[in-house]
């Protein structure tokens, strides 16, 4: 049985004190290790510091980062490599978010070398794959996501998928309001499953946890999360708030 996972990605948002008010704030319900359930916040980078010392002890809540460099160091100004985030204790790191994609013209060529670098420093990836509208209205959703995912885990070996997370992100509903149904998430959670299970096996793709992101709120998780391959969120509006947080982590609690 997958872990259900609840991540928040908090984006360029949440400064060291936001981050440790937050954390200050958060019930400790959601602390707590829930069987069935882990949770985890991906603040940004300077602000993981805050977030390692404001956990309370004991505090099941997993902190990740939101993107790293895929050399070891060197001359690359402005950049942060796993072995940082390793030193600090992250235990996930997110990438390929599409906004890096958009942005910072991020290619699966590019997440695949980070994905690697995260699997040997030991921090688990969460790769993100989704398509934006115009791929979605000309019904080229199932290709692109195709395409994204043999690209960005290329040359892993089926031992490596069983340390991954996915995150399928369909971009038109990212910070709109607008969510995909929980039908359209659990075709593609399923379609992703099945090419992770032709691309590698089915032992390994089965434990793969698929995260559905995309205006995932209180209010429409539980429908998300009952579909039988969404095994979990990540979360970007609903995880700046602690109360919104603990109640995503409640609802993933009722689902065992
Ligand atoms: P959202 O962001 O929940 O604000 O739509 C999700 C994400 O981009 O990871």
């Amino acid at each position: 049985m997958r872990t259900i996972l609840i991540a928040g990605n908090w984006k360029m948002n949440m400064g060291p004190k936001e981050t440790a008010d937050f954390f200050g704030q958060l019930d400790d319900d959601a602390q707590k290790n829930i069987e069935g359930v882990d949770a985890a916040v991906c603040p940004p980078f300077v602000s993981l510091s805050a977030a390692f010392s404001a956990r309370k002890s004991g505090s099941a809540v997993k902190i990740g980062a939101q993107n790293v460099h895929f050399e070891d160091n060197g001359a690359f100004t402005g950049e942060i490599s796993t072995a940082m985030l390793k030193e600090l204790g992250c235990d996930f790191v997110i990438l390929g978010h599409s906004e890096r994609r958009e942005y910072f013209g991020e290619d699966d060529a590019v997440v695949n070398k980070k994905v690697k670098k995260a699997l040997a420093e030991g921090i688990t990836p969460i790769v993100c794959v989704g398509e934006v509208l115009q791929e979605r209205k000309e019904d080229r959703h199932f290709d692109v996501v195709k395409g994204q995912t043999a690209g960005s885990l290329d040359g892993l070996t089926a031992d490596d998928l069983t340390k991954i997370v996915i995150a399928y992100e369909p971009v038109w509903a990212i910070g709109t309001g607008e969510t995909a149904t929980p039908e359209q998430a659990q075709e593609m959670h399923a379609f992703i499953r099945e090419q992770l299970s032709q691309l590698f096996s089915e032992e390994a793709a089965a434990t793969v946890r698929i995260l559905y992101g995309g205006s995932m709120k209180p209010g429409n998780a539980d429908e998300l999360l009952r579909q039988p391959d969404v095994d979990g969120g990540l979360i970007g509006g609903a995880s700046l708030k602690p109360a919104d947080f603990s109640q995503l982590v409640d609802i993933a609690a009722g689902q065992k």
